[in-house]
């Protein structure tokens, strides 16, 4: 049993924002309320009874990260699924969901099966998508009823999109009728010179040819509406334009069961940076202006941005030291996110710590139909414990890889403790 003692309740499904006590025992959340400690003790002998001492933190669910990359099998000198998951704790995730673009990608059964069982050796929920196409080259579906009968959680081609419209539509009503959300990277290579850098002030600076939001628009507005045309569950990941925000807000007005992710990343930096970063500043879709970012900031407060997700990309030192138009997109995000929403969204006072709470654990559980993202007695024990408070400066990671531009960067939020199935998988020592 594990006692969490005088710490700031925050479960957005019941709306609990409260200093309180909560028991945990057997892997469930048991009870909340005052004195729990004093009940626990006077009990007979316990087993295993831990009292964690919780005033000043935040007590909430587990956080549930619905797009990572832990690149195993097949691209495991970046990541594998045991690094990736001790990163996912020690950043606050009790769930994650892994992208299908691994070697060999996740289109079948085997490979499925493979991510799942190392997934089952971690102390985490990891989760897998499947691809949507074959070998994911956008050209035939993959057997989706059968590999969501072997645990796939979703389906996406992430990394790359899909480019045949047809194809998109036949993809979108499978996932309709296998009650299972779609995601998709919506930006289109007819538009793109180089990828990962958008393209503007500072690509032309650096004489890059650069990836303009057009490349993104185009196939966000195409999705909205099949999307609404399917009644899908689709997900736009890593929404990146200001123009696609206002296109998903459009979409949700129309009717369509469209949801909308946003990176720390792209909430956080803007295209500047990638004149200071570099290459750790090169993620596709890239950051763009300071104009996008409000406007991502304005879709989350809005409701139109459903999900915080962190596209955590790994890549080797040596990769990302190649020059800029060579390198590999993608940065690392699992152990910085709740302390980047924290310090850039919830001190300037652009979301509460419920309603950021909501969008990085209730409201992926709700995409996914997991019984998660609540406090309630009875859920299964995953919860996050954090100190909203706290600062502290990126240095070291539990990742593989580092490639992180947040490296050296003071911020605010650090996680204490996560417990996963009642279990104390990650503490802040
Ligand atoms: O920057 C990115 N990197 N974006 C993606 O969509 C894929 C990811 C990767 O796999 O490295
Ligand atoms: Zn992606």
């Amino acid at each position: 049993m594990i006692i969490i003692k005088e710490g700031r309740v925050i479960d957005p499904k019941s709306g609990t924002d409260t200093v309180t006590d909560l028991a945990i025992d057997h892997g469930k959340i048991v009870k909340l309320g005052p004195n729990l400690a004093k009940e626990a003790q006077a009990s007979p002998h316990c087993p295993g009874y831990r009292l964690i001492h919780a005033r000043g933190l935040v007590v909430a669910p587990g956080l549930i990260d619905v797009h990572v990359h832990f690149r195993d099998p097949g691209l495991t000198y970046k990541e594998d699924i045991q690094t990736g998951a001790k990163a996912a704790a020690k950043g606050g995730f009790t769930t994650v969901v892994c992208m299908a673009n691994t070697k060999p990608p996740v289109d079948n059964v085997d490979t499925l099966e493979y991510v799942l069982a190392e997934g089952r050796k971690t102390g985490i929920h990891v989760l897998s998508a499947a691809a949507v196409t074959i070998g994911m080259k956008g050209e035939a579906l993959t057997d989706m009823e059968r590999l969501k009968a072997h645990g796939a959680v979703g389906f996406t081609d992430d990394g790359i999109p899909l480019k045949d419209a047809a194809l998109a539509k036949r993809a979108m009503e499978e996932a309709f009728r296998l009650h299972v959300p779609i995601s998709l990277h919506e930006e289109d290579p007819a538009f793109i010179i180089n990828n990962g850098i958008n393209q503007g002030a500072i690509s032309r600076q650096l004489d890059i040819g650069g990836s303009p939001a057009l490349a993104e628009d185009s196939m966000v507005a195409r999705d909205c509406m099949l999307a609404l045309h399917t009644k899908a569950a689709v997900n736009i990941q890593h929404i990146s334009s200001a123009n696609s925000v206002q296109m998903v807000g459009l979409a949700k007005k129309l009717g369509a069961n469209i949801w909308a992710e946003a990176t720390p990343h792209h909430f956080s930096l803007d295209e500047c940076a990638v004149a200071q970063h570099g290459t750790l500043a090169k993620m596709n879709p890239p950051l763009r202006t300071a104009k996008d970012r409000e406007a991502i900031i304005r879709g989350l407060e809005e409701n139109i941005i459903d999900l915080i997700a962190t596209d955590h990309a790994p890549h080797s030192a040596e990769e990302k030291s190649l020059p800029l138009a060579q390198a590999p997109s993608g940065i690392i995000g699992l152990e910085t996110a709740l302390a980047l929403a924290i310090t850039n969204l919830v001190k300037p006072g652009r979301l509460s710590l419920p309603q950021l709470i909501k969008k990085m654990s209730l409201n992926p559980a709700r995409l996914y139909h997991l019984e998660k993202g609540t406090l309630s007695p009875g859920a299964d024990a995953d919860l996050v414990l954090f100190d909203p408070e706290e600062s502290w400066t990126v240095g070291t990671f539990a990742s593989k890889s580092s490639n992180s531009p947040f490296i050296g960067k003071p911020l605010q939020g650090k996680v204490k403790y996560t417990i996963c199935s009642g279990k104390i998988i990650y503490q802040d020592c």
